[in-house]
């Protein structure tokens, strides 16, 4: 009896939500194309949060816009696979897609106060992503928009319904947002610096949200950050991207313990870190790369103090190193 369980649970496979392979998107520029893009690919378990994390211009953005096939002209996706819920998002019709989004997929976006339409009350604007995806009657729309709003952590759903976004502070617009964003009850939540806007306390009530709902719901979610510290707290695993590329992958205990490559290592040596009384800070030496004017080789390598020959000539594979961890460097190729 015993040896059955043990067998049931190693067959138990993991369920994974979104499994992006390949996914290559590009921009026309006039100098030239552009890869903003290049061979992403990584998978998010269900009930679990993945961190995209980067520096300004490393493609997190357009990686997202790429999932939910909003990738703003001249840019466009040019190869891969996006497997939701056993389909490849990438061969949807448009109208196919437009049924996903704000649907089985959630989006939550910088700019809270952008995001809202200045001129509609709160609660008609989350009744109006709940009417556009379900076929309900007012009445329920109205008793969803309460429901919503008290999940976000509105005592008073009532009032919150009838006002404007600019009666709100930055953190409620956040809340109203997210609130949009699960109000269909999506299986996977995309959330592109939902809290860089906000002051830490906001930010630390906003995560906390987050946490709850993904617990309680059963979302997977992509986090977009360049903050590291939020995803020691918040995440499960650590995708780090740099010049459109996926560098490493892993869990956050693993990568937090023990970084692998010297780009990871390197961020991590730039956050503060308390030794005794002193406090250092170490930069990575040098600049991110143009995406117009990338080095040949493995991208990273003219700020890398591990760089050897042939890190200048070819870009390493990514290699699988362990159970969910992957590293994009010569390093690890043996
Ligand atoms: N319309 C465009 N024309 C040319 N380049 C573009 C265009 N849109 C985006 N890019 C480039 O694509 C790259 C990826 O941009 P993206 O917005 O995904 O970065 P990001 O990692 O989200 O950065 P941030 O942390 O600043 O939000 C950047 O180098 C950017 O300059
Ligand atoms: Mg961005």
């Amino acid at each position: 009896m015993h040896r059955v369980k043990i067998i049931k649970e190693f067959l138990k496979v993991k369920e994974i939500t979104i499994k992006i392979s390949g996914l290559h998107t590009e921009i026309s520029t006039d100098s030239g194309t552009i890869k903003a893009v290049d061979d992403v690919g990584f998978h998010i378990e269900k009930g679990k949060v993945l961190g995209l994390i980067g520096e300004s211009g490393s493609g997190k953005t357009m990686t997202a816009m790429s999932i939910l096939r909003l990738v703003p002209p001249p840019g466009r996706i040019t190869r891969g696979n996006i497997i939701f819920e056993g389909r490849d998002l990438l061969n949807l019709t448009k109208k196919e897609m437009e049924s996903i989004r704000g649907n089985r997929i959630g989006m939550i976006f910088q700019e809270p106060m952008t995001a809202l339409n200045p001129v509609i009350r709160i609660g008609e604007q989350i009744g109006e992503t709940i009417a556009f995806h379900n076929n309900l009657s007012r009445s329920d729309i109205k008793q969803r928009v309460f429901e919503l709003l008290r999940q976000v952590g509105f005592e008073d759903p009532e009032k919150r319904y009838i006002q404007y976004p600019h009666q709100l502070s930055g953190g409620q617009r956040q809340r109203v947002l997210i609130a949009i964003a699960i109000s269909c009850n999506p299986s996977l939540l995309i959330a592109d610096e939902p809290t860089t806007a906000l002051d830490v306390a906001t930010e630390s009530q906003i995560l906390y949200l987050l946490r709850q709902l993904i617990s309680g719901q059963g979302m997977s979610m992509l986090f977009i950050t360049h903050n590291l510290n939020i995803m020691r707290r918040f995440g499960d695993y650590v995708c780090i991207m740099y010049a459109g590329r996926i560098l490493e992958v892993g869990s956050v205990e693993d990568f937090f313990s023990e970084p692998l490559h010297p780009y990871s290592r390197g961020l991590l040596d730039s956050i503060f870190a308390f030794k005794g009384d002193e406090t250092r800070l170490k930069a990575i030496p040098g600049f991110v790369p143009k995406l117009s004017d990338l080095p040949e080789g493995c991208k990273f390598h003219p700020r890398c103090m591990y760089v050897m020959p042939i890190c200048k000539k070819n870009e390493p594979e990514a290699k699988k190193i362990g159970e969910d961890r992957w590293v994009r460097c010569y390093l690890y190729q043996n």
